[in-house]
Order: structure tokens, then C-alpha cells, then sequence
């Protein structure tokens, strides 16, 4: 393939790359945007096997590579859960911060293409950088994904002078990145550049340790955009346009998305960006997966009453939440809402943007059962319309219904928007135990006086409501 024919092919992946994000920014366009990016990304891999910088010698390796690595990655899709998905996509984060590392040692120690001058100089700070972005992106993805699949406890680590150790660590790599520009040989430049790797490798981990558990899903959606980061450095190193382009393209909607989520969440984008935030010392800090002590009493109640309290109402509020996808309770809440609505009952669902364990996770299950789109509101469009409705029926949700976020403002999720379920008439929360959430914290809103607690599997107790409904 020629230059041109390849630049021509590349031109049409990033136009296909950009169809592809703007797709996915509605779920009725998402389909369409997963297909350009298929298409763009096939043209891409494409383009540079059989572009003119590969040698037909090197063309069998690459297919070996693609065989093995897109194996594992069929086979990673295939058998992941939904639930599984944001570990999943930290995982793959981290391979390309690894992979941005090995390029810039690679380039470094590469004497193939000798560079002189300014174009040295270029070439050895687009070295350094690339190298720090992969490894911060690298050791954070690693330690999300452990905290994601609670391999990490979700509690906040919070070294003393954590920000002092951050500046000193910044001004370290600062000082050893000077002596990497001057050094005379590849050798000399070695050591500043280990050591600024093992810096950045370390500052990754700090940095997603001292994350409480609430707050993972801003720093999710700032890894995405540092792997973005870390994709366009490999693309400076390798000179390669699309992966410049791509990587900008992935790094900048990341941080519109982690902005996005820091508004949601009512957090400073800069202290996410510096690590370690949401963890002013809250007096009660996050418990990680025990459940939290109990303060009041419950009222139960059966799928029956359940279902008698949703025919009675004239409008619900449906609320899901991270159980939802567990209990992969979907098709049976659609079925719930086709029923109740052919009775006359106004049934809308309130989102809120960190519910479940990914962004748009809720809007994605609702999706696939078919719930049409108009009655899904996001929690600007519907906070307000709790105290019109006669039944808020949250299933397997609890930090984004929990008061104490607007309440206690010593509480671990203090500030965070919530939706204000409590404000119905009558508020019934399905789960199975009085276990805490993500955040590890108690939920005063069980212990209200017009909340019910209906227990057991979500989809269980969907079902009985749904037979209480129809019989
Ligand atoms: P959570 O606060 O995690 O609560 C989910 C509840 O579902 C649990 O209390 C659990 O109680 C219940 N549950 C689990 N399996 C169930 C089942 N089979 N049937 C019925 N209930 C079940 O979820 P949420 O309210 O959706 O809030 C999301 C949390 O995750 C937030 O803290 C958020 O910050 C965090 N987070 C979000 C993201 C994104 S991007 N969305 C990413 C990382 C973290 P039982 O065990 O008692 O059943």
C-alpha cells in the first residue's frame, strides 16, 4: 500500500472515529456509533499492516500478535459479565499505559533512526512524557481494576503529606528529565529514565488508593482519558498520525466525561487530576464491603403489598441501581412497567449518572429490555417530581438514594447529588440484607417512616410483584 493510499485510509478511520463518538453520546444512535468505530478501527489495522512503514517480513509477526492478542480479548468479551465490564475496561486501560511504556523504552534504545539537534531533543521529551503518562496509567488501572473487582478494599488510602509527597515526586521527575535531555548516550539517559518510570508507577498507585469508594467512578473515566493521553504519546514516538489523533480524541471526551461525572458528583476536577479526593478525613470513612451498623428500625414488607401499594399508585418513579444489573432483573421490571402502564399508571425512571458500576450501565440495561426511551429521565430532569409521586420504587440502589449525602456532612459521600427518593409518598427499596453500598455507608433512608424494604433477589421479587400484579 502506498504513503498516500494509506494517509487517504487513515483520514477516513479518524472521520469514522469521530462518527463513532458522536453515536455514542445517545442511546438510540449507540449501535450505529459501535459500527463506525468497528469499521474505523478494522481500516486503521488495515492501513498500518500493509501500510508502506512494514516490511513484508515483519507482516507475519504482526498477524501472530493480532491473532493472540485478539483471541484473548474475543475470548475477555465473551465471557465477562456485565457487572464485570468497568474491571474489564481498567484492565485494558492498564495494557495501554504498559504498552506506551514499552514504545518509549523501545524508541529510546532504537538506534536505527538517528535523530540530532532539536529533532533529538523532540524525540526524547516525547520519550519521557509518553513514558510517564503509560506508567501512571499503567499502575492506576491496575489498582481500579483491583478496587473494582473488590480485590482492594474500597476504603481511602491516606498517607500523611500525601500532596507534599505528589509535589516531590513531581519536582523529581522534573529534575531527572533534565538530566535524561542531557545526557550524552543511551546509557546515561537509562537510569533518569527508570527511575522517573518507577516514580510514575508509584504515583499511579497513590493516586487510586487514596480514592474512596464512591468517588472510583470519576477516576474510571480519568484513566480512559489518560490512556487516551498515553495512546497519542505512542503515536508521537512512532510518528504515526492516527494514533495521535485517536489518542486526542479518546484523552479530551475522557476528560469531558470525568468533568461530567466530577459535576455529577459535585467534586473539583483538579483535586481528582492531583489524587486523592473525597478523603478530607471524613469522621466515618468507608467500611469497605462490611455492612455499616444499624440505626433505626425497618418496616418489611411482601411482593403482595408490593404489588397492591404500585396498583393504588397513579404515578411511580423506578429507580435502579448496581443490584438491578446483578440480579439482571431488566426484562422483568419492563414488564412491570408494560403492565402498570396499561392499568393507566404513569411510570417514568430516574438515572442517576454514577448508578451501577459504569456510565450509562442503567441506561444500557433499560435499553436492552426495551424500555422506551421518553419515560428514562436523568436526575436533573426528575429529582424534582419525588414529591408528585405516589411510590419510588428503587431496585437494588443505595448510595445514590442515600440522604446522608445531603444531610451528615461528615458522611464519606457528603455533597454528592442523590436522588430524593425519601420525598415520595411512599419510597419501597429492594435488596437482599441491610448490607451497605459501593460507598460502604449507611442508609438513613431505610429507616423512614413511609419507606418499605422489600427483601431478596431483584429479579425474585420482580417477579412475585409482577404476578401480584397480573393475578
Ligand atoms: P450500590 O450503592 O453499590 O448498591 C447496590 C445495592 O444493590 C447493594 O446495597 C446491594 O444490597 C444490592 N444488591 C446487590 N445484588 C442484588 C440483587 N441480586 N438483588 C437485589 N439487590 C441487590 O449501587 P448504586 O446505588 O447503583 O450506586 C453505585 C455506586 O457505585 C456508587 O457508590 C458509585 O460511586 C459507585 N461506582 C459507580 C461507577 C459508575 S461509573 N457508575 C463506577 C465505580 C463505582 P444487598 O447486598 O443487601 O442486596
Amino acid at each position: 500500500m502506498s504513503q498516500s493510499l494509506a494517509t487517504v485510509a487513515y483520514l477516513g478511520a479518524a472521520i469514522l472515529f469521530i462518527l463513532s463518538l458522536g453515536g455514542l453520546s445517545n442511546p438510540e444512535t449507540s449501535r450505529r456509533g459501535n459500527l463506525f468505530g468497528m469499521i474505523g478501527m478494522a481500516l486503521a489495522v488495515l492501513a498500518t499492516v500493509f501500510g508502506p512503514r512494514v516490511s513484508p517480513s515483519g507482516i507475519a509477526w504482526i498477524v501472530i500478535a493480532l491473532v493472540i492478542g485478539g483471541g484473548i480479548g474475543l475470548y475477555a468479551a465473551k465471557i465477562v459479565k456485565m457487572t464485570q465490564m468497568p474491571e474489564l475496561v481498567a484492565l485494558m486501560h492498564s495494557l495501554v499505559g504498559l504498552a506506551a511504556c514499552l514504545v518509549g523504552f523501545a524508541s529510546y534504545v532504537d538506534t536505527s533512526v538517528q535523530f540530532s539537534g532539536a529533532e533529538k531533543a523532540i524525540h526524547e521529551v516525547e520519550i519521557y512524557i509518553g513514558i510517564l503518562i503509560g506508567a501512571v496509567t499503567f499502575s492506576g488501572s491496575l489498582i481500579a481494576f483491583g478496587k473494582l473487582a473488590g480485590r482492594i478494599g474500597g476504603k481511602p488510602l491516606l498517607l500523611p503529606g500525601r500532596h507534599w509527597l505528589n509535589l516531590a515526586a513531581l519536582l523529581v521527575v522534573i529534575w531527572f528529565g533534565k538530566q535524561f535531555l542531557n545526557a550524552h548516550d543511551v546509557q546515561a539517559g537509562m537510569t533518569p529514565l527508570v527511575v522517573m518510570t518507577v516514580i510514575a508507577l508509584l504515583f499511579g498507585v497513590h493516586m487510586v488508593m487514596a480514592i474512596g469508594g464512591a468517588d472510583m467512578p470519576v477516576v474510571v473515566s480519568m484513566l480512559n482519558s489518560y490512556s487516551g493521553w498515553a495512546a497519542a504519546a505512542t503515536g508521537f514516538m512512532l510518528n504515526n498520525d492516527l494514533l495521535i489523533v485517536t489518542g486526542a480524541l479518546v484523552g479530551s471526551s475522557g476528560a469531558i466525561l470525568s468533568y461530567i461525572m466530577c459535576q455529577a458528583m459535585n467534586r473539583n476536577f483538579i483535586s481528582v487530576i492531583a489524587g486523592g479526593f473525597g478523603s478530607g478525613a471524613p469522621k466515618k470513612a468507608a467500611t469497605g464491603d462490611k455492612a455499616a451498623e444499624p440505626q433505626g428500625e425497618v418496616v418489611p414488607v411482601s411482593a403482595a403489598e408490593t404489588a397492591e401499594m404500585l396498583r393504588e399508585a397513579k404515578s411511580v418513579i423506578i429507580v435502579p441501581g448496581y443490584g438491578m444489573a446483578v440480579a439482571q432483573a431488566q426484562h422483568t421490571v419492563y414488564e412491570i412497567t408494560k403492565t402498570l402502564r396499561e392499568k393507566g399508571v404513569e411510570v417514568r425512571f430516574a438515572i442517576h449518572p454514577v448508578a451501577g458500576r459504569m456510565p450509562g450501565h442503567m441506561n444500557v440495561l433499560l435499553a436492552e429490555a426495551k424500555v422506551p426511551y421518553d419515560i428514562v429521565m436523568e436526575m436533573d430532569e426528575i429529582n424534582q417530581d419525588f414529591p408528585d409521586a405516589d411510590v419510588a420504587m428503587v431496585i437494588g440502589a443505595n448510595d445514590i438514594v442515600n440522604p446522608s449525602a445531603m444531610e451528615d456532612p461528615d458522611s464519606p459521600i457528603a455533597g454528592m447529588p442523590v436522588l430524593e427518593v425519601w420525598k415520595a409518598r411512599h419510597s419501597i427499596v429492594m435488596k437482599r440484607s441491610m448490607a451497605s453500598g459501593y460507598a460502604g455507608v449507611d442508609n438513613p433512608l431505610f429507616y423512614k417512616d413511609n419507606n418499605r424494604m422489600l427483601f431478596g433477589d431483584a429479579k425474585k421479587m420482580l417477579d412475585e410483584v409482577l404476578g401480584g400484579l397480573k393475578g
